[in-house]
C-alpha cells in the first residue's frame, strides 16, 4: 500500500519550491545587472563615460529596493540615512580615497546581504570605469601639451634659423661674391661673418637641448652661457637655490634666462649692466633678469608680436604651460626688468 505524502508536507514542498525559485530568479537577475553594468562601462568610450555610469546607478538603485540612483562627485557630506544609502567608489588599487559616491534614494524594501554583495561588485566596476576615464582624460591632456610644445620648440628654431642663421648665411654669401676679387679687407670680413655664423648656429643648437644643464646643472650652465657671451664684466650672475630643481623647472629656468639675457645683450644698447637672480621663495622659483639699458614699450612690443609666440612671447607661453606668470618691467629709457615665478611642483 502506498501512503499519500501528508497535506502540510506537500504545502512545506510548494512553498520551499517557490522560494527557492524567487531566490534563483532574484540571483539571476542580480548576475544580470552586473553582467549589464560591465558592459555597459567597457564600452563606454570617455565622453559617454558620466551617463553610462549614471544607467548603471539607476540599475543598482532598482535591483538594491531604492527608486533613484545616481553618481556623486563629491565625496563628503554624502552620508547614509534612513531613506538613502551612500557607497564610496574607489579606483582599484588607489589608497582608499574615493572617486565619487554611488547614491541611492528613496528606499522601497530592504536589500538582501546577497543585493549588497551585488552593490559591492557595481560599486567597484563604477569606481574602476571612471578611474580609467580620469586617466585616459590626464593622458590626452599631456599628449596635447606634448604635441603644443613640440610644435612650438619647432616653430622656435624655424624662427631662430631664419631671423639668425639664414640671414648672416646671406650676409657671408654677399661678402664672398664680393671678395672674388681678392680684397684682403673683404675676405678679412667674410672669416669674421663666417665665425659669427658658428656661434650663432651654436646657440641654436644650445637652445634645442641644453647639454650643460644635464652635465653641470642649472647655477654652472648659466655661469656658461655668461662667460661665452665674453661680456662677464658688466654681468652678474647670482643663482641662490637649495636643491636642484625637478627637469622641467631646470629647463625652463635655463630658457628664460638665456632669452632675458640675449634680448639685454641685443636690444639693451651698449655698456648697459645686466643681472641675473634666481632664487627659491617658499612654493616658489624665482627668476629675474634686469639690465639699465635702453629699454622699451612692453604693450606696444606685445601689440607687435601677438600670435607669434616667439621670443617674449614663447617666453611667457613657457611660464604659464608650467603654471607660473611673468612680468615685463620697462619703458623707453629706464632699462628693463623680467621677472618669472614658476611653482616648485
Ligand atoms: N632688455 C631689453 N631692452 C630693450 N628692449 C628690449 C629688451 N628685451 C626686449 N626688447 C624689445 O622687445 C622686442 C621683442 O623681444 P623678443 O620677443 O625677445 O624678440 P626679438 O629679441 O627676437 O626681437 C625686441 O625686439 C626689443 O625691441
Ligand atoms: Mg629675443
Amino acid at each position: 500500500m502506498t501512503t499519500a505524502p501528508s497535506f502540510p508536507q506537500h504545502r512545506e514542498t510548494a512553498s520551499d519550491l517557490r522560494a527557492l525559485y524567487r531566490a534563483a530568479e532574484a540571483r539571476a537577475a542580480r548576475l544580470r545587472v552586473i553582467v549589464e553594468a560591465g558592459r555597459t562601462l567597457a564600452s563606454s568610450p570617455p565622453d559617454a563615460m558620466d551617463a553610462a555610469a549614471h544607467m548603471v546607478a539607476q540599475e543598482a538603485a532598482h535591483l538594491a529596493g531604492f527608486a533613484r540612483g545616481v553618481i556623486a562627485t563629491q565625496t563628503e557630506g554624502a552620508l547614509g540615512g534612513d531613506d538613502r544609502l551612500c557607497l564610496p567608489l574607489e579606483a582599484p588599487a588607489s589608497d582608499g580615497t574615493p572617486i565619487g559616491t554611488l547614491v541611492l534614494e528613496h528606499r522601497i524594501g530592504t536589500p538582501s546581504a546577497e543585493d549588497h554583495e551585488a552593490l559591492g561588485i557595481i560599486t567597484q566596476l563604477i569606481g574602476g570605469a571612471l578611474a580609467a576615464q580620469v586617466r585616459e582624460a590626464r593622458l590626452a591632456t599631456l599628449l596635447a601639451e606634448l604635441l603644443g610644445a613640440q610644435e612650438a620648440e619647432r616653430s622656435r628654431v624655424a624662427h631662430e634659423l631664419h631671423d639668425g642663421v639664414a640671414q648672416s648665411a646671406a650676409a657671408l654669401a654677399r661678402r664672398l661674391e664680393l671678395a672674388s676679387d681678392g680684397d684682403p679687407a673683404d675676405l678679412d670680413q667674410a672669416a669674421r661673418q663666417a665665425r659669427a655664423l658658428v656661434r650663432e648656429l651654436r646657440q641654436v643648437i644650445a637652445g634645442m637641448r641644453p647639454p650643460a644643464l644635464d652635465d653641470l646643472g642649472l647655477a654652472a650652465a648659466l655661469r656658461q652661457l655668461v662667460d661665452e657671451a665674453d661680456e662677464g664684466s658688466g654681468v652678474t650672475l647670482d643663482v641662490a637655490l637649495a636643491s636642484r630643481p625637478p627637469p622641467p623647472i631646470e629647463t625652463a629656468l635655463f630658457r628664460i634666462v638665456q632669452e632675458g639675457f640675449n634680448n639685454a645683450r641685443a636690444h639693451a644698447g651698449d655698456g648697459a649692466r645686466i643681472i641675473i637672480r634666481i632664487s627659491e621663495a617658499g612654493s616658489h622659483y624665482r627668476v629675474e633678469i634686469s639690465d639699465d639699458g635702453q629699454g622699451f614699450d612692453p604693450a606696444a612690443q606685445a601689440a607687435r608680436a601677438a600670435g607669434r609666440g616667439f621670443g617674449l612671447g614663447y617666453m611667457r607661453e613657457r611660464v604659464e604651460r608650467l603654471g607660473g606668470r611673468l612680468e615685463v618691467q620697462s619703458a623707453p629709457g629706464q632699462g628693463c626688468r623680467l621677472l618669472a615665478e614658476l611653482p616648485a611642483s
